[in-house]
């Protein structure tokens, strides 16, 4: 059986988790218009719907929000290789060898999957506070358990309780990251789910995936976009150089979707609310520009915003570094990554497809230059 580059509209794996409508633009998660859950229930409930199936009770969100927030905490070995390497490494490495080390870990591999989700959702951004403060020479910072998991984020990252303003703009940025179907990343995290390894080392191949600029990656490449345009005045210009020259609009574009990303509509209205008006009409002149030389270039097919344009701008105006953009929608992500791994493995199969062979068939070693194995 061929099936086409890409895998494109190939179904792999069947799902309750997450549905896609690319024509209408739509994002379902487990039955709920992602639209009317962003901003509007916390991530934390987000988490319990697609960990166990259904939105929370006041009671059951309760007790979820009091696991996360005592689980946040990390061993001491993560914080002192944090310590040794946050000034050298990149702060995505950082989180994955972080989160490699946490699954090595002897009392991490007696947990249940559904432990390890969930203490693995709660570190992730006690990691990247902590990487982070170390790397620009502040002190690391305890958790704080009376505060929710995308405020502790904040705290944690800038030493003060953040707006409440900008702790809604984040739950809903998180929500609205939190699953997208088998994007790479996810897929990948399947793949390594199916053979049974620990949720931990999943995650640790998602986030390698994640890093690509035609996925995770994009948008730091966006701010760098918008930092280079400068002013409302350049956009068409620089746009049609930087497509003259062949290179992507990062932010645009995705493969299921012939429409609108519906997550880049919620975080356009959120960024308008909390971005600096003039940053504001900066970017979306360049949506404006940049969707109309796309759609000269592309008669054939609708290439508009993608998730990644206004996240830019939302991360940026809550108080998140650039450098820690990508590794904050891996946060975000970790909850539908472990939901993906929750079920694959309740019906569980090896992926292994083939790939066709286009190689050489017959040659001779006695014929090579290689005479001996010397
Ligand atoms: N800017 C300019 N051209 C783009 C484009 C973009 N952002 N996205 C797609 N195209 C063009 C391609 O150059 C290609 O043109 P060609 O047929 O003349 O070679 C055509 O559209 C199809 O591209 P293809 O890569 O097959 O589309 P895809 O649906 O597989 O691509 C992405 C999806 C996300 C990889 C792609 O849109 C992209 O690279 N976007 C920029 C990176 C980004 O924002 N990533 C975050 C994704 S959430």
């Amino acid at each position: 059986m061929q099936v086409p580059r890409g895998l494109e509209g190939v179904i792999v794996a069947s799902t309750e988790l997450t549905k896609i409508d690319g024509q209408a633009g739509r994002l379902v998660y487990r039955g709920y218009d992602v639209t009317e859950l962003a901003g509007i229930v916390p991530y934390e409930a987000i988490a319990h719907l697609l960990w166990f199936g259904q939105l929370p009770t006041k009671e059951q969100l309760g007790k979820l929000q009091s696991q996360l927030a005592s689980n946040r905490r990390l061993p001491p070995v993560v914080t002192e290789f944090l310590e040794q390497a946050a000034r050298v490494a990149e702060p995505l490495s950082l989180l994955q060898t972080s989160i490699s080390i946490l699954g090595g870990l002897e009392e991490t591999k007696a947990a249940s999957i559904i432990d390890a989700s969930l203490a693995l959702t709660a570190r992730m951004p006690t990691i990247l506070a902590t990487g982070y403060r170390l790397r620009s020479s502040q002190a690391p910072l305890e958790p704080r358990s009376d505060l929710g998991h995308v405020a502790n984020y904040l705290y944690m990252l800038t030493g003060s309780v953040p707006k409440q303003e900008h702790v809604r703009a984040l739950d809903a940025y998180f929500t609205l990251l939190a699953d997208h179907g088998l994007g790479a990343s996810t897929f990948v995290a399947r793949i390594a789910a199916s053979t049974l390894t620990d949720v931990y080392s999943a995650v640790v191949a998602a986030i390698s995936a994640l890093k690509g600029p035609l996925h995770g990656g994009a948008p730091i490449f966006v701010w760098e976009m918008l930092q280079a345009i400068g002013n409302r005045e350049n956009a068409r210009d620089w746009l049609t150089d930087h497509l003259a020259k062949g290179d992507r609009i990062m932010g645009f574009g995705h493969r299921i979707y012939r429409t609108e990303d519906p997550r880049s509509r919620v975080l356009k209205r959120l960024a308008k609310e909390i971005v600096e008006p003039r940053l504001f009409e900066l970017a979306s002149t360049v949506e404006a520009e940049a969707r109309e030389l796309l759609r000269k270039e592309h008669p054939e097919r609708a290439i508009d915003t993608n998730v990644e344009f206004y996240s830019s701008l939302v991360l940026h105006a809550v108080g998140i570094p650039p450098e820690l953009f990508t590794c904050t929608f891996a946060s975000a992500r970790s909850v539908g990554w472990t939901a993906h791994i929750i079920e694959q493995r309740a019906d569980n199969r090896l992926f292994r497809p083939e790939a066709e062979y286009k190689g050489k068939l017959d040659l001779k070693v006695h014929e090579s230059p290689v005479k001996t194995v010397a």
